[in-house]
């Protein structure tokens, strides 16, 4: 029996060595850099017809664009498999994926800990607002017009979405001194709550002091803070989002930021990143980065290897450690090994 035939496309930082050594069992072929329309003339034109599957990555985007419903209809029937590498996977059509029995995995959990600290970062820029005497001092005006913050202990932070990042962002938090409150699709096993209070959507935004967003996007959650929403949060409260930026309607946010009624933001996700609103952009009371959250050595190379693990074990075992979610369940899709 031949070697299963296996794709990686894009790069790979860290582990490159340990994609050369799945050489020993697999076929591997490489599509680092090209374009789109040379992926899909691959695909047409028989070079692919084997391929199982591949590693692919929130930068391989750039390469061959998103794996949306016209590349995946393009790919040959022996592939079975993507594992991409990223938390977050709203450039892969995982409806179309499904339709067409193809696995997909991401990478939860080994992006837990770097999300986290940077949401930490920017709660903490945020209640300082640390922006202005950041610039100030690199100006050689030392503090600038100097201002207080505030501090984070005795406050609420309400998380939504309470998943692996958002119980990470807990765990720092509460050694903070802050009182954490959340809402999610379900509540979780009170295991796992670590004294944090469920709570609705609407008594998370009447809450918080500090709100924080950590939940995946997709069409339901797609501007999930918009105007309405913000009217009902507190007056002053402080917004921190490391997950994406369509979560949030940036121009209302910009309102009302403007009002004053959001008195901070913490940001590392935009809208249409790498573009940012220019009332972002323009405000004092704005601590920015530019989507800096999983962009460590280690958490890469995490990342890097879940992807490969998830690939090798789809191949030989027909299971993925880290399915996504929406698959779990559908009746051909592969069992999870564990994660
Ligand atoms: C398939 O198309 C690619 C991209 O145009 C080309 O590089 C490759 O040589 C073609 N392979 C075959 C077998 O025709
Ligand atoms: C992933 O790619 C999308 C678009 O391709 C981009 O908007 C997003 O910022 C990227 N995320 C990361 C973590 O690089
Ligand atoms: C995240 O940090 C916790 C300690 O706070 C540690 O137990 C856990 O293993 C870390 N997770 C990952 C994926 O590195």
């Amino acid at each position: 029996m031949s070697k299963p035939t296996v794709l990686l496309i894009g790069p790979l930082a860290h582990t490159y060595k340990a994609w050369e050594a799945l050489g020993a069992k697999y076929i591997l072929l490489e599509f680092r850099t090209g374009t789109r329309k040379q992926f899909l003339e691959n695909c047409r034109n028989g070079t692919y017809a084997a391929v199982r599957g591949c590693y692919r990555s929130n930068v391989s985007t750039s390469v061959t664009g998103p794996f949306n419903q016209e590349l995946i209809s393009a790919l040959p029937e022996s592939w079975k498999f993507i594992a991409h590498n990223g938390a977050g996977y709203d450039n892969v059509d995982v409806d179309a994926c499904s339709a067409r029995k193809i696995a997909v995995s991401s990478t939860p959990g080994a992006v837990d800990n770097a999300t986290a600290d940077v949401g930490i970062l920017l709660l903490l820029g945020a209640l300082r607002q640390a922006h202005a005497p950041l610039i100030a001092l690199r100006e050689g005006r030392w503090k600038g017009e100097p201002r207080l913050g505030h501090d984070p202990a005795g406050k609420t932070l309400g998380i939504l979405g309470m998943g692996g990042i958002g119980r990470a962002m807990a765990h720092r938090a509460r050694s903070f001194g802050m009182d954490i409150i959340y809402h999610n699709r379900r509540r979780l096993d009170p295991s796992l709550e670590k004294g944090a209070k469920y709570v609705s959507f609407d008594e998370l935004l009447a809450q918080s002091d500090v709100l924080s967003l950590n939940l995946a996007l997709n069409a339901n959650t797609r501007h999930i803070i918009s105007a309405p929403e913000l009217a009902k949060t507190k007056k002053g409260v402080v917004i921190v989002n490391t997950a994406r930026g369509a979560l949030i309607n940036e121009a209302d946010l910009v309102s009302a930021l403007e009002s004053g009624h959001v008195s901070a933001v913490g940001l590392d996700v935009f809208e249409n990143e790498p573009e940012i609103h220019p009332g972002l952009m323009k405000n004092d009371r704005a601590f920015l980065l530019p989507h800096l959250g999983t962009s460590t050595y280690e958490t890469q190379r995490e990342m890097e290897l879940l992807v490969l693990k998830n690939l090798e074990i789809g191949v030989d075992e027909g299971k993925m450690l880290t399915l996504v979610s929406e698959q779990k369940g559908l009746d051909w899709a592969p069992e999870q090994a564990n994660s």
